[in-house]
């Protein structure tokens, strides 16, 4: 696991932006994609990027790390909504996948997500935020390394901590933490002193009551954080 720190979130999202289009513009690219607000400046950059036709995304597919059980696509609060107004409607993945929150059957939707990523050949890049008790995706603590696409009851910190987004519902669907340890490239953003615990707990004991903590095993991973959020370091 290697570790940039950078001087803020601004520059946090500009490096991050940087890679993402370094890797577009060499080979169509799978990639697997975060919400929260520590990707949004990514998100609007690489939009920019495309307005002025730097970019081209048409040998780009995606797929969200997650979404609410029970949230339509047309609710404010649900990832599908998050996703297409900061990005995906505004450029031209060729294909993007999200969990669907409201399928009637959450594990065969599950099954089906895992079969389209493996599908898809896999995950190249994944870019991933991190929660303040060090979950990923939605992968909360206690959740097994092998863990694929699966359903999850969040925890009261992490619906605490998203209640800022406004009231949300307990139950998720999440890409695994087997899953994410797939992919051939791990990108994971912090930025600000509310992400130094889980920076800290991350690069300490690798345990799954610390799923960032597997990341510590990945062989190409790259944490990009500003001087706040190592500030433990
Ligand atoms: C949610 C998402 C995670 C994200 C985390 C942190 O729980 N499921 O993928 O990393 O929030 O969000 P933020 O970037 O808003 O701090």
């Amino acid at each position: 696991m290697r570790i940039t720190e950078v001087a803020n979130y601004t520059s946090m999202s500009e490096k991050a932006e940087k890679i993402i289009l370094r890797e577009v513009r060499e080979r169509p690219l799978i990639m697997a994609l975060p919400t929260g607000s520590t990707p949004e400046m990514l998100y609007s950059m690489l939009v920019e990027e495309y307005k002025r036709g730097k970019v081209n995304f048409s040998e780009v597919v995606t797929f969200n790390l997650d979404e609410y059980v029970g949230l339509s696509p047309a609710n404010p609060n649900s990832y599908h909504y998050y996703m297409n107004e900061r990005f995906l409607k505004h450029v031209n993945v060729s294909e993007s996948y999200i969990p669907d929150g409201m399928a009637q059957d959450l594990e065969k939707e599950c099954a089906d997500y895992e079969n389209k990523i493996k599908r898809e050949g896999g995950i190249d890049l994944a870019i991933l935020g991190i929660g303040g008790n060090g979950h990923i995706a939605f992968n909360e603590p206690g959740t097994s390394f092998e863990s694929r696409t699966h359903v999850v009851k969040l925890s009261a910190d992490t619906l605490k901590e998203n209640s800022r987004f406004g009231e949300m519902p307990n139950r998720a669907i999440t890409m695994g933490i087997g899953t994410l340890m797939c992919a051939r490239k791990i990108i994971l953003l912090a930025s600000g002193k509310k992400k130094a615990r889980a920076l800290k707990m991350m690069m300490g004991a690798i345990t799954e009551e610390v799923p960032a903590s597997v990341l510590q095993k990945h062989s190409d991973c790259k944490i990009i954080a500003d001087g706040e959020a190592l500030r433990f370091f």
